[in-house]
């Protein structure tokens, strides 16, 4: 049975004390991490952290814990599931208070969730790739909040899931952005090329680590908006998040990329990167 935190406890009710007046079911109004675990270890657990600050400071929303705290409540909520590979999902929201648009005109607190559970690694994706199904990009331009509010992403994987893809891909004005719970990465005549971390997409902890693994090791980055175009003629194409770490794309709307097989520079980062976690759950 998992162990949540909720309302500052942790506990075995996954609504203790949780409002009907709460912001984040009325309005989507708070943000949240999502947080791997290798090995019983938190991986890259400050810079998520610091991101829900600074994702939390966007919205003008001050949260009641310290980044070290929440870091413990998230190693706690990891043993108390006694979870070996998974993730800590944690989420901050405006509180509780009467339904108005407008923040409380009286003081409430923030409220505080989270829970950690059992996830393998999706090898099978990792191994041999994925399909993906680009649709438009009708999100606010405010992506680089991890904001809970979630529906155009949902609508896009929706979309995708049935189209048996598993990501979709926004593209907005004709320009690659990023995945719906992903970024999305081209490779060309071995240059690896992203979207730059704007307000419109949201700076991954895993794309932060992979542009870090390309400077290791010697791989050449662009970081620049590419287009729809230049997506259909990249000889590798990848994406990454903390759940699908580094998973290439195969296939881009029914048609193959490059070979239909993962690419070599796709895989040498994922070589890399894989180094970096614990060698135990390497297959997990
Ligand atoms: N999603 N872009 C979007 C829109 C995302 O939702 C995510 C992560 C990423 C990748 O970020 P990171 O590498 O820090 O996980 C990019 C998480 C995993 C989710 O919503 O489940």
């Amino acid at each position: 049975m998992t162990i949540y935190f909720i309302d500052g406890q942790f506990t075995k009710k996954d609504s203790l004390n949780i409002s009907i007046d709460d912001r984040g079911y009325y309005f989507g109004d708070g943000v949240y991490e999502v947080v791997k675990v290798y090995d019983g270890e938190l991986f890259t657990a400050e810079e998520h952290i610091e991101r829900l600050f600074q994702s939390a400071s966007k919205i003008k929303l001050a949260i009641p814990y310290s980044e070290q705290q929440l870091i413990d409540i998230a190693k706690e909520l990891v043993k108390a599931n006694d979870v070996k590979t998974g993730h800590v999902y944690m989420q901050v929201t405006r509180g509780a208070s009467p339904r108005v648009h407008q923040f409380p005109e009286l003081a409430v607190t923030p409220v505080v969730t989270g829970y950690a559970i059992h996830s393998p690694r999706p090898i099978k994706n990792i191994e041999g790739g994925v399909s993906v199904k680009t649709v438009e990009d009708v999100r606010w331009l405010r992506c680089d909040i991890k904001s809970l509010n979630l529906l155009a992403n949902v609508l896009a994987k929706q979309e995708a899931h049935e189209a048996d893809c598993t990501e979709a891909i926004f593209i907005r004005d004709g320009v690659v952005t990023e995945g719906s719970s992903s970024n999305a990465f081209g490779v060309k005549d071995g240059v690896v090329i992203t979207h730059p971390a704007t307000n419109l997409i949201l700076n991954g902890i895993t794309r932060r680590v992979v542009l870090e693994l390309c400077k290791e090791l010697g791989i050449s980055v662009e970081e620049r908006g590419f287009t729809h175009d230049e997506m259909n003629e990249m000889d590798e194409f990848f994406i990454t998040s903390t759940t699908s770490e580094i998973t290439p794309v195969v296939n881009i709307d029914g048609k193959a990329v490059g070979s239909g097989t993962p690419g070599d520079v796709t895989k040498k980062l994922q070589e890399a990167f894989a180094r970096q976690i614990p060698l135990s759950v390497a297959r997990d």
